[in-house]
């Protein structure tokens, strides 16, 4: 069947049924990776919605919304493909009315590793997603670990204001060669693509040394051997509910991060590390 396209708040009420609803949000482009939370989605809910709005509020002056890539035709395919029942694609005047006034804020948390990076981009995030859980009103949410500060700050904001969602974490999706799957992936050229393996091969590197030192040290020296058109912006050991470093001494869980530009394009990636065992 298929999914019933809702263009505005109206057309997303009717197409709302009894039982329970999760929604998958997104900003189209949509690949693998979005169609792996899609089918999580699908397992733990009675309907599936799927949004596709790129978010101007998220984007900083100087980075990609208006090149950023929408590919509607294929991405209402892929949905079709992966039974989804609604997918959700308002125009950013039916987001955001003139005359808007409040929005979220991240907190310290926004300001910190890609909220350093990204003035801003948290904030404009968490308010499109409380926007989106407001008007959909899903009982679940899936949100990609390869974003994993933006999961956490969902995760944060849903327990600091109450927000009555369950959120979702779903495992980052690769390449066979490890390159994480992102909409971004599209800018790079062969040799920009090549360039990027450094990322998911530093990670993936570090990640089975047995202490944070260690996970540093292998991650940054794999990053160090990288050819000059990889310019690192970062290379932190977080803390995965906080994002802040953790000490050299730390056990548990910690999320390896890493952004980086390649020519034009700048990537993220991470992985979950455990620490101390
Ligand atoms: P977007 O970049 O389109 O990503 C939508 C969802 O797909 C996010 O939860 C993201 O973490 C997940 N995702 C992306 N690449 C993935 C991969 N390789 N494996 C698994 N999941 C992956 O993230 C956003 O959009 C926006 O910030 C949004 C939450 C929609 C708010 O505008």
């Amino acid at each position: 069947m298929d999914p019933i396209v809702a263009r505005n708040r109206t057309d997303l009420i009717e197409a709302r049924r009894d039982g329970t609803l999760a929604l998958v949000p997104t900003m189209g482009a949509l690949h693998e990776g979005h169609r792996s939370l899609i089918r999580l989605a699908r397992e733990r809910a009675d309907q599936v919605v799927v949004s596709i709005f790129v978010n101007p509020l998220q984007f900083g002056p100087g980075e990609d919304f208006a090149r950023y890539p929408r590919t509607f035709d294929a991405d209402l395919e892929a949905c079709r493909e992966e039974g989804v029942d609604v997918v959700f694609a308002p125009s950013a005047d039916d987001m955001y009315p003139p005359g808007r006034q409040v929005s979220v804020s991240a907190g310290e948390m926004g300001r910190i590793v890609e909220g350093a990076s990204r003035p801003g981009h948290f904030d404009g995030m968490l308010t499109v997603v409380l926007k989106l859980f407001n008007l959909v009103r899903p009982d679940l949410a899936v949100f990609g670990q390869k974003d994993a500060q933006q999961l956490a700050l969902i995760r944060r904001m849903a327990a600091d204001l109450d927000v009555p969602v369950e959120i979702v974490g779903a495992p980052t999706v690769r390449e066979p060669d490890g390159l994480a799957l992102s909409s971004r992936n599209r800018y790079l050229s062969a040799g920009e693509r090549r360039v990027a393996l450094t990322l998911s091969r530093a990670l993936l590197a570090a990640a089975d040394e047995p202490g944070a030192a260690q996970v540093r040290a292998t991650a940054a020296k794999v990053l160090a051997e990288a050819p000059p058109e990889l310019e690192v912006d970062y290379l932190v050991l977080v803390d995965p509910a906080t994002f802040t470093e953790v000490p050299d001494s730390y056990e548990g869980e910690a999320v390896l991060a890493v952004a980086a530009r390649v020519g034009a394009t700048r990537l993220i990636d991470n992985v979950v590390v455990r620490l101390g065992r």
